[in-house]
């Protein structure tokens, strides 16, 4: 919509109202007093009108931009119930809540907030469970209070156990403490449930996951974090990742397929990491970790 012109045409004031004599009156017989008046009040009629103008293009622009938004979030919301049908299936794996404090399971809910805010904007988004989360345990009343809309989150939740909902043989449980690295080739393969710890430890329990997978005869994986990355003069060096940080990785892996374009998205800068010179890694150390 052309809106008026803020400066009006000063034709259409000063053209329509007569001009006044040196003596104060104008040929209409109406005083000085009485046509700047009349003048002012055509100024505020046209400034009245362009500010509605204004304000009507504004009200039109806002519903567009509500219009849109309204559109993207139901477009997220269809990849996101595809993702169910088709999305590599990722498992954040809640047995460990009673190794969590109060305060380690609010950051684990928030971790989980930024897990499906990431996975809400992937292009291919992951098919995610959260698996042995009961809707009466504290920690999913805690995921319900953090995380706005947490019921309607498009995710599978089971209170079964992760072994009990998947065939033992198709997991990958990933975990920091694994000797082998995760295949690099094949990266995160469609046909394989990819297991997260549900779990936020301040000071790290070494081995609980890893433990766990081994006991249960799991095929367990670390991430390359070392095959691709060395450690810079300062940092805290820690390769233990948080649940969405593992999750950025596995996303931005499906997207490049590409270990360092991945492992960068999800690694800290204050880890002190950069990635290795490419011509240092030799396909020997590939294939190696690979076995
Ligand atoms: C904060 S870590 C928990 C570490 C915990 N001490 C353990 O035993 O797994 C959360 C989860 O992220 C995943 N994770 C973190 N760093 C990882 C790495 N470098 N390689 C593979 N998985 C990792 C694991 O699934 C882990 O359980």
């Amino acid at each position: 919509m052309e809106l008026p012109s803020e400066n009006p045409n000063p034709n259409t004031v000063q053209d329509q109202l007569p001009q006044t004599s040196r003596d104060g009156v104008s040929s209409c017989g109406l005083s000085k007093n009485k046509l700047r008046k009349l003048r002012r009040h055509e100024q505020s009629l046209e400034s009245r009108k362009f500010r509605r103008a204004k304000e009507r293009e504004q009200r039109k622009n806002k519903g567009l931009k509500k219009r849109r938004g309204n559109d993207e979030k139901l477009a997220e919301i269809q990849k996101l119930k595809n993702a169910l049908e088709v999305g590599c299936k990722v498992v954040i794996d809640c047995q460990y809540q009673n190794h969590m404090s109060t305060k380690e399971r609010t950051r684990f809910a928030q971790q989980l907030r930024r897990v499906y805010s990431s996975n809400r904007a992937a292009t291919s988004p992951l098919h995610l469970y959260l698996t042995s989360l009961s809707q009466d345990s504290e920690l999913f009343k805690i995921c319900c209070k953090q995380n706005d809309g947490f019921e309607n989150y498009v995710l599978d939740i089971t209170e079964n156990s992760v072994l009990n909902s998947f065939e033992p043989s198709e997991v990958v449980y990933l975990t920091p403490d694994a000797t082998d690295v995760i295949s690099l080739d094949k990266g995160f393969e469609q046909d394989k449930i990819y297991v997260i710890g549900g779990l936020v430890d301040e000071t790290t329990t070494k081995n609980l996951t890893h433990q766990f997978a081994q006991t249960k005869n799991v095929t367990c994986a670390r991430l390359p974090i070392d095959v691709f990355f060395q450690a810079t003069e300062k940092g805290t060096y820690k390769k233990v990742l948080t649940i969405n940080q593992v999750v950025d990785i596995i996303l931005e892996w499906h997207l490049t397929k590409d270990w360092v374009a991945a492992i960068s998205k999800g690694l800290p800068e204050r880890t002190g990491f950069q990635p290795k010179d490419p011509n240092t890694i030799s396909s020997k150390v590939i294939s190696g970790v690979n076995n």
